[in-house]
This record gives structure tokens, sequence and C-alpha cells, in this order.
């Protein structure tokens, strides 16, 4: 993914049901800013012409990577996008050292949480996620 993919993944992102977009932060230049502090972590999937059909974001903080806005246009699902672009970014988390990556799941997302289970990630219950607010972020 680059920046030049920005807003198709946008586009994408906003015609999948389950994914939560914020206002502060699902912006190119915040995306950019994202992309640009995780060089070579995001992927998109594009049709022999070039149109945007899956993307995800990928980052890392040197621990553990972070997995945002996996996502497949509908009419592409079950087809193992969503499968490709995990190995994808499968290389370069290992060429960083990182062994585990983190996704974020809303608990009412039942068919992502159904296919994380089918992936065999593991699902935490010893974890609740808490968010501190230094700002007026939405
Ligand atoms: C979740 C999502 C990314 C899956 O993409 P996809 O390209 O259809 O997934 P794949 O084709 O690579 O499927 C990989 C495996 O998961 C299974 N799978 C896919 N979607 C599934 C679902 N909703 N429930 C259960 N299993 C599912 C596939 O059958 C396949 O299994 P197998 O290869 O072991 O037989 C896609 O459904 C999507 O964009 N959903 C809406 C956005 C969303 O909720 N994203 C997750 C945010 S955390």
């Amino acid at each position: 993914m680059t920046v030049a993919d920005l807003d198709a993944c946008l586009a994408l992102w906003r015609r999948c049901e389950g994914l939560v977009l914020r206002e502060a932060c699902d912006q190119p230049p915040a995306l950019a800013a994202f992309l640009e502090r995780n060089p070579g972590f995001s992927w998109v999937a594009e049709t022999e012409r070039a149109q945007v059909i899956a993307a995800v974001l990928c980052g890392h903080d040197g621990r553990r990577a972070y997995l945002y806005h996996l996502a497949v246009d509908p009419s592409w699902r079950r087809l193992g996008c969503g499968r490709a672009l995990l190995t994808a970014v499968r290389q370069p988390l290992k060429a960083a050292g990182i062994s585990r990556c983190h996704a974020f799941v809303r608990t009412d997302n039942a068919s992502a949480l159904r296919y994380w289970e089918r992936l065999q990630a593991e699902r935490r219950t010893d974890i609740q996620l808490f968010t501190v607010r230094f700002a007026d972020e939405v």
C-alpha cells in the first residue's frame, strides 16, 4: 500500500461492514503518516485493472505488530484475498523480528470473530482493552 492507494482504500473500507473508521486517523494525511512510519507493512490487493479490492494496514512498535482495517470487497470474499494479505504482511514482520500480531475485533462483529477463529488466531480472554484519551478524538 502506498499513499496513492489511500483514496481507494478508504472507499473500500467505507463499503465494508464491520469496520470502524475514525474521524481523525482515517483521513489521508494521518494514514500517510502511518505508512511512512511503517513502510512496507501495509498491503492492497488489486484486480488486473488496478482496482483495489482488499487492503490491510499493519504496523509495529518494535515489540508487537497490529493489524487494522483488514477488508475484502464483498464481491471478492472467500477467494483467499484475506489470506493473501496476511501472507504478505508476514514477511516484512519476520524481517523486523516481530512474531506476534494483534487484531482488534469489535465484539459485535460476529463474522470477523468467526474468521479469526477459522484462521486459528488465539482469541484472548485474559485481556481487556482500555483506551486513555489524551485529546478530543472520538
Ligand atoms: C474477514 C474478511 C477480511 C475475510 O476475507 P476473505 O478474503 O473472504 O478471506 P479468505 O478467503 O482469505 O478466507 C480465509 C479462510 O477463512 C474463511 N473465512 C472467510 N471469511 C470467514 C467468515 N466470515 N467466517 C468464517 N470463516 C471465514 C475462509 O473460508 C477460509 O477458510 P479455509 O481457507 O481454511 O477454507 C472479509 O470477510 C471482510 O472484509 N469482512 C468485513 C470487514 C471485517 O470485518 N474485517 C475484519 C476486521 S478485524
